[in-house]
């Protein structure tokens, strides 16, 4: 009887490993916390500051990739507001891949809202007398920032050119695209402290690369082993509840 229940504690901790080593990217970064707190289209300023609990979201825009935010979040209603009309302006280009938006929608929504954005959200230059952010280091876990320049690299852009002949890399890539913000320069930072996220595949008309395809099984398997998780746990529960 011993035996088993020392075999089922076993059981469960390996399960337990398998399923935080199965998170993979998870969790960057567990100190919650804000790093800017956004008082319009044009104006962040700099300040720390818990997270908000219980944040409407403005639907469809961050919910798709992490409807946990609407428990909390570093943003304010008014702020995803925002941030919908600044990806709708570029919603043909990116939404020529499905997933490159998703990933899009996804790297701002984080970028805004994660509650550990201190952690990946680092104001760089900041204007003393206004605390206003002027520069911001935005750090990307290598494999988000990787797939999401994946997903979007076939995008053709208004001179006819892919994203992947404009820029051979994830560093130019960011850099080019997404650095000139209305709020504040961003410099990105590829660190695997840095924000990350699940990647969506291109899956878009053009060829969708391996590495995309490893990244859909394997959130896949991620789910499997979770559920595998839970049930060893009901499972145990109820052995020891027996015993
Ligand atoms: C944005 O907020 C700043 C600081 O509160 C203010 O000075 C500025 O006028 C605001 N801009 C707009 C467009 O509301
Ligand atoms: C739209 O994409 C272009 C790059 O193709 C970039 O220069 C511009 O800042 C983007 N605008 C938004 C709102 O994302
Ligand atoms: C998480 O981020 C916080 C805030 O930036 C930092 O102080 C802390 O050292 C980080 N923790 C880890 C484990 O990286
Ligand atoms: C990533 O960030 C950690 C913590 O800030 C730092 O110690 C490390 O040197 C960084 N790695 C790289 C490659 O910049």
């Amino acid at each position: 009887m011993n035996l088993n229940i020392i075999l089922i504690f076993f059981i469960y901790f390996f399960c337990f490993t398998l399923l935080v080593k199965s998170q993979g990217p998870f969790p960057y970064n567990t100190t919650e916390g804000c790093s800017i707190f956004g008082n319009n289209a044009t104006f962040v300023k700099n300040s720390q500051f818990p997270p908000y609990n219980s944040v409407s979201i403005t639907s469809g825009t961050c919910q798709a990739s992490h409807p946990e935010y609407s428990q909390k979040a570093c943003c304010y209603t008014y702020q995803t507001n925002g941030l919908k009309t600044f990806i709708q302006s570029n919603e043909t280009l990116f939404g020529q891949c499905p997933g490159c938006l998703a990933n899009v929608w996804s790297l701002w929504c984080g970028s805004i809202c994660s509650p550990f954005q201190q952690s990946f959200m680092v104001p760089t230059e900041t204007i003393t007398q206004t605390l206003q952010v002027v520069k911001i280091d935005f750090i990307l876990h290598p494999d988000f920032a990787q797939g999401l320049y994946e997903s979007c690299s076939s995008i053709k852009t208004e001179n006819g050119k892919t994203f992947s002949s404009l820029y051979s890399d994830k560093q130019s890539f960011f850099n080019g695209v997404f650095s000139d913000n209305p709020q504040y320069k961003i410099n990105f930072v590829f660190n695997t402290t840095g924000y990350n996220s699940d990647i969506t595949p291109c899956s878009g008309p053009e060829k969708t690369t391996t590495s995309s395809t490893d990244s859909t099984s394997s959130a896949q398997s991620k789910h499997s082993i979770q559920y595998i998780f839970y049930a060893l746990a009901l499972f145990s529960v109820i052995l020891i509840i027996g015993f």
